[in-house]
């Protein structure tokens, strides 16, 4: 059922014709489909966002993202007010009035690493159905993260059967994977640093770059199951850095070496690059381990061995337990401490707690006996889904006050700017572990806390 008013559309039929300007329909407004979409509206194309959840759709209809992700609000309200963004709860009041359906339902994982394509396939027969009484072209466009194949394999097939047409002259279907960062997820949609379209025929690849036509990055024409490569490669490359820095950084604490002066100077070198060397408590999100966990998955299916995938996750999982380490060094035993827990989303800006680092922290610490309150800006429901075994706070301040220790383990801007007087006369005994590299370690000590971080070696 269409929820908002309609759009009219002539109906092209030469396969590849999509409008530089298109009415282009998104399956899944979660994260990747809600930003997606509201990018696409910036750049003058009309948006129809398709979902089944009819509590998701009631909230973005009023301008309310059902997540945290700065300038959304904003953008949302902005798209619904001039009316580039209308909500619908089936492909098939899309599909029929649109050019193109980008596929952005979730593939979480199966107990193994391997991906669950349920989403993807049941997405794929609604709109292959749909597709039954489109008139013209349509390019189907799958923007979810999948293992390389699927596009060839699950998804085309499922679109061909459904819709009783072949792919080719009546419709197309093409990889287009995203690259978005939480945090940074409207920019990276609406100006990205490269755009991927995976085509087998060239009607497809035509039709998908007219709807990138005012985009101006660099622009990777491939098969679709090398663009399904590029995004897990993508992740797993990035992952490998910031699980190295966390090794280094580690080896670097023990010696009486800073990473953090250790990490600009390799930076430089073009080879290596500045980013994404912050050491810490190690990667989180929807995206790092998972993808890595599915792109073993696959490497494991094809009797390739995954010793450098294993070794991301295993140093991932471990990395948290140093900031227990620290603070076990500090106060000898944690039986019984009060430790104030900074940080439950997986990084700042969020409020996704998806795998994020302060899980695992949070169940050593209380594993070792400590009394745990824990404080986040945003995230403190999300979190709550995962764990009851803390005391909430409803500041940061009321985290630290009367603690025996503090663990900083998300970097907000607020954590930062907490002034080391406040944080000395809050706690009991002045220790900071910094699992972040949040604060900066010469104003904390010179204002009289004893602090620990990450890759902070004491010479
Ligand atoms: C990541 C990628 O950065 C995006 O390019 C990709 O599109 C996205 O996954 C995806 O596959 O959809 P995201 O998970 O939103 O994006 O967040 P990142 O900013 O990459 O951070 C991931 C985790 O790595 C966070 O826990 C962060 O704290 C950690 N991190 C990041 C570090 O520990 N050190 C760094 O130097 C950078």
């Amino acid at each position: 059922m269409l929820i908002s008013a309609s759009i009219a559309l002539r109906p092209r039929t030469r396969p590849g014709s999509v409008r530089a300007v298109a009415r282009i329909g998104i399956i899944g407004a979660g994260y990747v489909g809600l930003c997606t979409g509201v990018a696409l509206t910036r750049h003058g194309h009309r948006v129809t966002l398709v979902d089944t959840s009819p509590e998701r759709l009631d909230s973005i209809r009023r301008g309310r993202p059902p997540f945290h992700e700065p300038g959304l609000d904003s953008a949302l309200k902005r798209a619904i007010r001039v009316k580039r963004l209308r909500l619908a709860d089936a492909a098939g009041a899309s599909v029929p009035q649109t050019e193109a359906t980008f596929l952005c339902v979730g593939t979480p994982p199966r107990d193994g690493g391997a991906v669950d394509l349920t989403q993807v396939e049941s997405a794929a027969r609604d709109v292959g159905r749909a597709l039954r009484a489109r008139k013209g072209y349509h390019l189907v466009l799958v923007k979810s993260t999948v293992p390389p194949g699927t596009v060839e394999n699950v998804v085309r097939p499922i679109l061909e059967r459904a819709s009783g047409k072949p792919a080719g002259s009546r419709f197309g279907v093409v990889s287009n994977p995203e690259f978005l960062k939480e945090g940074a997820a409207l920019t990276d949609a609406f100006a990205p640093d490269r755009i991927v379209i995976g085509a087998s025929e060239p009607a497809g690849a035509r039709a998908a770059w007219r709807l990138y036509a005012k985009h101006r990055c660099p622009r990777i024409s491939t098969t679709p199951r090398t663009a399904e490569t590029i995004k897990y490669a993508a992740n797993a490359f990035l992952a490998a850095k910031i699980a190295l820095s966390n090794e280094l950084a580690n080896v670097c604490e023990r010696i009486g070496v800073d990473w953090y002066d250790v990490a600009p100077a390799i930076g430089h070198d073009p080879r290596i690059g500045p980013l994404f060397l912050r050491a810490g408590m190690g990667f989180g999100g929807s995206c790092f381990p998972k993808d890595i966990a599915a792109l073993r998955a696959v490497a494991r299916s094809s009797q390739v061995s995954t010793g450098m995938l294993d070794a991301l996750l295993d140093q991932n999982a471990r990395q948290p337990l140093e900031v227990a380490r620290m603070l076990r060094e500090e106060l000898g035993s944690l039986r019984g401490k009060r430790i104030a827990l900074l940080g439950l989303s997986f990084k700042p800006n969020t409020d996704d707690v998806r795998e994020t680092r302060s899980l695992p922290l949070l169940k050593a610490l209380v594993r070792e006996g400590a009394v745990v309150v824990a404080h986040d800006p945003r995230a403190m429901n999300n979190f709550r889904t995962l764990a009851s075994e803390f005391v909430a706070a409803t500041s940061a301040a009321d985290a630290l006050r009367g603690a025996d220790a503090a663990a900083f383990a998300t970097e907000w801007p607020e954590y930062k700017a907490l002034r080391p007087s406040l944080v000395r006369s809050l706690m009991r005994s002045p220790i900071v572990v910094d699992g972040r590299r949040s604060v900066d370690a010469g104003k904390m000590r010179t204002g009289g806390i004893r602090y620990r971080a990450i890759g902070l070696g004491e010479a």
